[in-house]
């Protein structure tokens, strides 16, 4: 299988980084396995709901997070930037990275999901899809699945990273980053855990990563691209 059968796409949208963090170290490992890979993170220039994202720390975060509650529920679409190399290409995997918002993708990517640019990379392809969240991540994965089977992908599966802490105290500290833009591990002397990502969050990454290019280009054939030079 030459290079050219093994490009994958990266699209994702990451507001605190996380999901930024997470396609980073699977493009490094896809990378070292000679992929050809390519990162398009979307842009969120949505005139009502991108605003509150545009900047950390998120002032009031409470207050920005509750009121994305009732679009995210009623599964709403905004203004989103993509990236040239998103909007056609052709890929042989294509992996979506999405924070959980309120049990379901992000509205980026799911607007992103619902663009003619989804339906033109994703004709007849495999994708996959990662979910970062502080707990919940099955909607996001399912809704993802859902969403690029109607735009014509065939989906391969999909992972999770959360973070560490029970429901109350990894709460807790996820609202003082946002807060903040920094992790605190003791917030008014109460101890608090990771805010986000797990510190093996990159092993586990890279270890995704392995599986999927083993499912979707076989085994032999990547261990063969890592002794052939990658032009
Ligand atoms: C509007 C909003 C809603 C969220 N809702 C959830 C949720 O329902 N469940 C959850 O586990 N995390 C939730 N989170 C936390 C994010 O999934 C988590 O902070 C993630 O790491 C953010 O990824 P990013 O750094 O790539 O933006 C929410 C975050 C935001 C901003």
């Amino acid at each position: 299988m030459d290079n050219q059968r093994r490009k994958v796409l990266f699209v994702y949208y990451t507001f605190t980084k996380q999901t930024g963090m997470v396609v980073d170290a699977m493009a490094e490992e896809l990378t070292a396995r000679g992929c050809d890979v390519t990162k398009a993170a979307l842009e969120f220039p949505d005139a009502h709901y991108g605003g509150r994202f545009s900047k950390l720390p998120m002032p009031w975060p409470i207050w920005h997070i509750v009121t994305m509650l009732v679009p995210q529920r009623r599964r709403k679409t905004g203004e989103i930037g993509i990236p040239p190399e998103a909007q056609r290409g052709d890929y042989a995997l294509v992996v979506f990275g999405s924070p959980t918002w309120w049990l379901t993708t992000c509205m980026p990517v799911r607007s992103y999901l619902h663009s003619p640019a989804a339906k033109a990379v994703l004709d007849g392809k495999p994708f996959a899809a990662v979910s970062v969240s502080r707990r919940y991540y099955k909607g996001n994965l399912g809704d993802i699945e859902k969403l690029g089977e109607q735009a014509g992908g065939t989906w391969v599966g999909g992972t999770r990273f959360v973070s560490d802490g029970n429901q109350v105290m990894s709460m807790a500290s996820w609202l003082v980053f946002m807060r903040k833009n920094e992790p605190r591990r003791h917030y008014f002397g109460v101890p608090l855990p990771r805010p986000n990502l797990k510190e093996d969050y990159a092993e586990q990454a890279k270890s995704y990563a392995r599986e999927l290019a083993d499912k979707v280009f076989g085994s032999a054939a990547i261990g063969a691209a890592t002794s052939s030079p990658v032009v």
